[in-house]
């Protein structure tokens, strides 16, 4: 269904143009749910904004494809493009009141958005709204409220709704919970979780919850200083080819092991507008010998259906030895 190829996307800024996502390539299949992780910075919302088409001025795609059932977003007409995107694609962000219209009151914006979608006589869609606000656990009473008289979790879940009234093909949910007690997260994301299963919906989650991945995402892309360098299913996180999955791995609390001390990556993620050359992880990574800095190594399909970017795949059961061990972490790099 969508389908990323080689995709660049860039920021102006002061100090030059930063390539947030350097040639993604991903797919994602209808009725699936792919998994995006990574550090803070490392180009995921880049990614659900490209494909969404809401980069701000100072972005630009500077190359690849965005295929979306075959058609290629990043050179399709504006008006088509946006139109194709407006009824096919709803993106549940990270923060829903920047999406909600401050001045119109929820139901407002509900309507408007089914009356989008196609005609509909207004008792049919008032019915279809208070089925929508029910579904995710709203009162009908507060329907004409304003969205900031709605808690954190309340305009998530009134996002949830708007997204399911726009009955689009392709969810990008972006962070969708974070911010919220866990126990708000944990409903948020049994309704997230209902779209993709019972709705079969398509599906893109982004967050730094390797958990909920787990849980929630048939395949998973771990993405590092705007590079996807691991794809996969969920043996990503149980068996990681990659060593900055295995970091990620060991900074998360492991849920069938909750005795196990977390470790960090030492280190900070690279600078996107001059990045490293080589492995971009090789600054960081306790493996990293002479010839990681100086050539880059390529995305390859390692087993069916996992990739891994790594120089040093042929050691990986040594690397996910030594990970286990904090003192590996902490040793600075030798070569
Ligand atoms: N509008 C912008 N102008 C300039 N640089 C930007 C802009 N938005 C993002 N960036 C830069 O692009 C890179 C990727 O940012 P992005 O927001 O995609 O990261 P992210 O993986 O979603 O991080 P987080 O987990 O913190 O949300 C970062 O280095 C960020 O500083
Ligand atoms: S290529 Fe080298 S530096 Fe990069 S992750 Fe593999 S071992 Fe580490
Ligand atoms: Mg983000």
């Amino acid at each position: 269904m969508l389908a990323l190829e080689g995709l660049e996307v860039r920021y102006a800024t002061r100090q030059g143009e930063a390539r947030a996502v350097d040639r993604v390539s991903l797919a994602l299949a209808e009725g699936e749910c792919l998994g995006l992780v990574g550090e803070s910075g490392c180009g995921k919302s880049t990614i659900a904004r490209a494909v969404m088409g809401i980069l701000p001025p100072n972005g630009r795609i500077a190359a690849g494809r965005i295929r979306f059932r075959g058609q290629d977003l990043a050179t399709l007409d504006p008006e088509r493009s946006r139109e194709l995107r407006g009824r096919r694609m709803a993106l549940v962000p990270q923060s829903a009141m920047n999406a909600f219209d401050p001045v119109y009151t929820v139901r407002a914006q509900l309507d408007e958005a089914i009356l989008a979608h196609g005609a509909m006589a207004a008792p049919a869609r008032a019915e279809r709204i208070a089925a929508l606000f029910a579904r995710v656990g709203l009162e009908i009473a507060r329907l004409d409220d304003y969205p900031h008289q709605f808690s954190g979790g309340m305009r998530q879940r009134a996002m949830i709704a708007m997204a399911m009234a726009l009955d689009p093909d392709l969810i990008v949910a972006d962070e969708p919970t974070t911010g919220l007690d866990v126990v708000v997260q944990d409903q948020i994301l049994q309704h997230i979780r209902s779209l993709h299963r019972e709705q079969r919906k398509t599906m893109l989650l982004i967050t730094h919850d390797m958990a909920v991945v787990a849980e929630n995402c048939d395949r998973i892309a771990v993405m590092y200083g705007g590079r996807a360098v691991e794809t996969g299913d969920r043996a990503v996180f149980e068996r990681p080819l990659h060593p900055y999955t295995l970091g990620l791995c060991n900074a998360f609390p492991d849920l069938d092991d909750g005795g196990r001390a977390l470790i960090s990556i030492p280190g900070a993620p690279p600078d996107l507008v001059t990045p490293p050359a080589g492995c971009r992880f090789a600054p960081r990574c306790p493996f990293a010998e002479n010839h990681c800095s100086e050539a880059e190594p390529a995305l390859l399909e390692v087993e069916p259906g996992r990739h891994a970017a790594c120089h040093r795949l042929d050691r990986i059961e040594e690397f996910r030895r030594r990970a286990r061990d904090p003192d590996t972490w902490q040793t600075e790099r030798k070569s």
